[in-house]
């Protein structure tokens, strides 16, 4: 297929990147590099030994999305743009409306008028809200904690009333657990700016010395070492999964689908493993509970195997090891002179 990758320059976009190359999609990124480096643009040339197809462009700036339809007619959209930091979506919230909420909107009615109506949409476990059972199905109630997850949740009834009003589109939800690693070339990788929202790349900068310590907030939770358990799932599986998604596509069908391992880890579990796998030390300090911040979650992933034929393959030890990799290899992330 030629797939579109909005927000493809970015983290997991990048990897998706990959996933479809080697599987011999032809693809075009359109990317703001709102938050990504253009040198990923470099480091997917030099892997695939070709140059990578972008559009430099805001998924706001509906001209230009005509153009992209017009000039290249993809078959499939995958839609990754969007600002995905919950602290900063409390105190910018507007951002997140104009960017998540309304740059989707533009999106989806560029689409339409290109009768282009096939997409995979990155949505998040947030879309849940406080676990009410573990493992969280995808028919758990939905409900948000924060300004980040509202807008989710805000693109999600977005797309399934599109589908519902025309059943022409193909609309794949799906919902991410907490992607870490990086690809195992140690070529491209999670390149946050600012201290680090997500624990591995907290982990790694404090492995490689960029910061003195690393926060773990809480550690005092009903789970069996007192800190948080989240389901980690290795980009390059998470990526995989976007493969699979796109035998959904051209069927006239909106689902919502998990991806996710099915296992928890504890904070402490990815500290400890991190340090074992790969010889090094993270300091580490208690810190309080982060408001917002649940105990433990964790998917059922019994429906990306059945509808997808995919399932997550690598394990916490793959993550820890192809994180440190990135990092070590680039311990100021793309821009060494940063
Ligand atoms: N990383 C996670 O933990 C996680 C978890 C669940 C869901 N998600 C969702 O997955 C998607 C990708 O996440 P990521 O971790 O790769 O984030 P990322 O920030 O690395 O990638 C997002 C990309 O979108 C681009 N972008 C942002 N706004 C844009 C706009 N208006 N127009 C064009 N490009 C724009 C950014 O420059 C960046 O390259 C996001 O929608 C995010 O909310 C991420």
């Amino acid at each position: 297929m030629k797939v579109l990758l909005t927000g493809g320059a970015g983290y997991i976009g990048s990897h998706t990147y990959v996933a479809l190359k080697e599987h011999g999609h032809e693809i075009v990124i359109l990317d703001n590099f709102s938050n990504a480096n253009r040198l990923v643009l470099d480091r997917l040339a030099q892997l695939f030994q070709e140059k990578v197809e972008h559009v430099e462009a805001d998924i706001r700036d509906r001209s230009t999305l005509d153009d992209v339809f017009e000039a290249h007619k993809p078959d499939a959209v995958i839609h990754f743009a969007g600002a995905k930091a919950v602290g900063e979506s409390a105190t910018d919230p507007l951002k997140y409306y104009s960017n998540n909420v309304s740059g989707s909107q533009t999106l989806l009615e560029a689409m339409d008028a290109a009768e282009i109506r096939n997409i995979v949409f990155s949505s998040s476990a947030t879309v849940y809200g406080v676990p009410q059972a573990l493992p969280l199905t995808e028919d758990h109630p939905l409900s948000s904690t924060n300004t980040y997850g509202a807008t989710k949740l805000i693109v999600e009834d977005m797309l399934r009333a599109l589908h519902g009003a025309d059943p022409r589109w193909s609309v794949a939800i799906l919902r991410y657990f907490n992607p870490v690693g990086a690809h195992p070339s140690g070529e491209i990788g999670e390149d946050p700016g600012g201290i680090p929202n997500n624990l591995m790349p907290y982990i790694t900068q404090v492995a490689v010395g960029r910061l003195a310590q690393l926060k773990v907030y809480g550690d005092d939770y009903d789970t069996s070492d007192g800190t948080g358990v989240r389901d980690y799932i290795h980009v390059s599986d998470l990526a995989q999964g976007h493969v699979a998604a796109l035998k959904l596509m051209n069927t006239g069908t909106c689902t919502p689908i998990n991806l996710g391992t099915g296992t928890g880890y504890s904070v402490l579990d990815m500290i400890k493993t991190f340090e074992r796998v790969n010889e090094v030390s993270v300091p580490y300090s208690i810190a309080e509970r982060r408001p917002g911040d649940v105990a433990a979650n964790w998917a059922d992933a019994q429906r990306a195997k059945e509808l997808l034929g995919w399932q997550a393959q690598l394990g916490i030890e793959a993550m820890c090891a192809d994180g440190w990799r990135w990092q070590s290899r680039n311990p100021k992330g793309y821009d060494q002179t940063n």
